[in-house]
């Protein structure tokens, strides 16, 4: 793996995902999250926004004093007592980081009420402050996808020099389409002066349902770091979500040449435990970690996965770490899928016999939505009784 091509993969579930309306996290769930995330390989940990709150500043200080491999990373607005906060927090970890924000397009820059000149001021002076306390700086642009193109590369321009080590590009509201994402990261590595020296990260948020697509594009022009979440938790829609930019890296390496650190096998376990201590689930149909993610039930599709797997499925489910079957019984499958069911819980059934059960398996299936095991046991105890 060259180094170019190696992508950073920033998580920010603690943080912009437990922005989510009712998606908070006790401190004790919060250190056990950041402790999975370590151990799958994700390279920077977002864990909180120390200013916020009291809680905030404990388990950031908490997970910096915690983490094993992972680089721990807090946030801080574009003003001196946030960014002392945050370098209190996150001091404790062996690799620390500072990431400092303000929101730059026209829309933003009227909420401080700095006219442009003002705010590269303050983007000069705390991107300098934050990097005489740390020698890891991010600093983003909230908007940038909104935000005047001219003024962007010149902001990013005063960031550098200040000492940001890592460029993130945020597309804050979730208003950008893959081509566009692709141009600005491009643009902004051509005109910017000492963008070759700096990382550029990208940050999508899903409100139009490409934040994942967005991310994967910014990548392919030349950003080396991707913020997500896990379940694609936050704000609104969500971030780009974790699971799916790392699995689309995995299975499309061969149109997208580039690597991440992460072990895909911890990717369901940690999924599941999101999905449970933030109270936000799953979507059945979701990409990658949905319960259907890997369930076929018709019955040509379940004849084709019991043939070769191929047919129907361009990832293993023990990729993510999924050890379940993948065959969904229920009123549209066929005859090799209930005889293969039927070998996985122990009956080798002749011929005669399974014409009589798959007649009684598909009366059931048309009154009932799902079919399980203990209902097919039965149906061949039924059968078996009346021979
Ligand atoms: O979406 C956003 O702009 C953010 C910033 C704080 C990076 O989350
Ligand atoms: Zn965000």
């Amino acid at each position: 793996m060259s180094d170019k091509n190696r992508v950073v993969i920033f998580d920010t579930t603690l943080r912009d995902g437990e922005q989510s309306p009712g998606a908070t996290m006790s401190h004790e769930e919060k250190l056990e999250i950041a402790s999975l995330l370590d151990e799958m390989g994700v390279d920077i940990i977002e864990a909180g926004f120390p200013i916020a709150s009291e809680g905030d500043f404990a388990a950031v200080s908490a997970i910096a004093r915690q983490a094993r491999n992972a680089v721990v990373c807090g946030l801080a607005r574009a003003q001196i007592p946030d960014i002392d906060r945050c370098w209190e927090a996150v001091r404790h970890a062996k690799r620390p980081r500072i990431h400092t924000f303000i929101g730059t397009s026209p829309l933003h820059r009227a909420i401080p009420n700095l006219d442009m000149d003002q705010m590269a001021e303050r983007i000069e002076q705390t991107v300098t402050h934050a990097r005489n306390l740390c020698d890891n700086v991010q600093w983003s642009p909230m908007d940038a996808t909104r935000t005047e193109h001219d003024y962007l590369c010149r902001v990013v321009e005063i960031a550098i020099r200040a000492g940001a080590t890592t460029i993130n590009i945020p597309d804050t509201v979730g208003y950008t389409a893959p081509r566009e994402s692709a141009a600005l990261i491009r643009m902004l590595l051509e005109r910017v002066p000492g963008a070759d020296t700096v990382v550029f990260a990208t940050h999508c948020h899903n409100d139009l349902g490409m934040a994942t697509a967005n991310a994967l594009a910014a990548v392919e022009a030349g950003a080396r770091q991707i913020e997500c979440t896990i379940n694609g938790l936050g704000e609104r829609a969500g971030n780009t979500a974790l699971e799916e930019v790392v699995m689309a890296l995995k299975v499309r390496h061969d149109i997208m040449p580039f690597d991440t650190g992460i072990d895909t096998t911890k990717i369901i376990g940690i999924s599941r435990r999101v999905a449970q201590v933030s109270g936000f689930p799953v979507q059945f149909n979701k990409a990658i970690v949905g319960k259907n993610a890997f369930l076929h039930e018709s019955g040509i599709h379940q004849d084709g996965v019991l043939k070769n797997v191929e047919t129907f499925e361009i990832m293993r489910p023990a990729d993510i770490g999924l050890n379940e079957t993948n065959i969904a019984m229920g009123k549209h499958s066929g005859r090799a899928a209930l005889r293969a069911k039927l070998s996985d819980l122990g009956y080798d059934v002749g011929d005669n016999q399974l014409k009589d059960i798959f007649v009684r398996f598909k009366a059931l299936a048309d009154r009932k939505k799902e079919v399980y095991d203990e209902d097919i046991v039965a149906l061949v105890q039924d059968a078996s009784a009346n021979t």
